[in-house]
């Protein structure tokens, strides 16, 4: 365990754990956007700003998600610096997903109003990688990634338009925090929509209520990684029990 202070609160931590979980860990807020338990920090919204200094006097301006702790650490999360900051770094999420209302809220928290910076639409997607997180390591199947440089940098499926890693589990949309990834069940059918692309998916209904509760690439996935023989996912969970 290491001592530090945050925001000249004095708290114990497991030395390496990051700056934001042990200051959310106290119940002291930290603005953030790409940061998710069930994945690994990424630290690519940059809200979470800290200012840290080390006991040997080292001062920085760091994003808590990717900080360790560190005995004698001080940290701030809350100076008129890191605000100014947070300021700017939502101001041009804004003015990027001048729709979503997640980023609206967040602005209007930090004292933004109406970005200083030309609207863009890119279909309220920020670049949190937080799809492609939870693709690659909670589903393992790694069907979607970001892909080219600088403005061009978008999220995507390989070549745009091939879903056939997909498994349709949805994963994606559940933890997407400003639902630039939406999913919708209907007639046997789910349909993933992503700010540049819609893939259907077949469901399969189960043989007791008839609801279509599974995609078919979500049953062949688990049925071939877990050994579950396909039959197993005949009766959805309702009927199951
Ligand atoms: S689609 Fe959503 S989760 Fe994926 S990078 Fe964009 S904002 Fe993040
Ligand atoms: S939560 Fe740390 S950079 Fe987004």
């Amino acid at each position: 365990m290491v001592t530090l202070t945050i925001d000249g609160r004095t708290v114990q931590a497991e030395e390496g754990a990051m700056a934001l979980d042990v200051a959310q860990e106290k119940g002291i807020y930290i603005p953030t956007l790409c940061a998710h338990e069930s994945v690994t920090p990424y630290g690519a919204c940059r809200l979470c700003l800290v200012e840290v200094k080390t006991a040997a006097g080292r001062e920085r301006l760091v994003t808590s998600c990717l900080y360790p702790v560190e005995e004698g650490l001080e940290v701030i999360t809350n100076s008129e610096r890191i605000l100014r900051n947070r300021q700017t770094i939502i101001d041009l999420l804004l003015a990027r997903c001048p729709e979503s209302t997640v980023i609206q809220d967040m602005a209007r928290e930090l004292g933004v109003e109406k970005s200083s910076y030309h609207p863009e639409d890119h279909g309220n997607c920020i670049l949190c990688a937080l799809c492609v997180r939870a693709c690659q390591e909670v589903v393992g199947v790694s069907a979607i990634s970001l892909v080219n440089r600088g403005v061009e940098r978008e999220m995507a499926i390989p070549f745009f338009d091939d879903s056939t890693a997909c498994i349709a589990c949805g994963s994606c949309s559940y933890i997407c925090p400003t639902s630039a990834i939406t999913m919708e069940d209907s007639g046997g059918v789910r349909t993933i929509r992503m700010p540049n692309n819609e893939t259907e998916f077949e469901m399969v209904p189960c043989k007791v209520c008839g609801n279509y509760w599974m995609p078919r690439k979500q049953v062949d996935y688990i049925s071939r990684t877990k050994g579950i023989e396909p039959e197993f996912f005949d009766l959805c969970t309702t009927c199951r029990d």
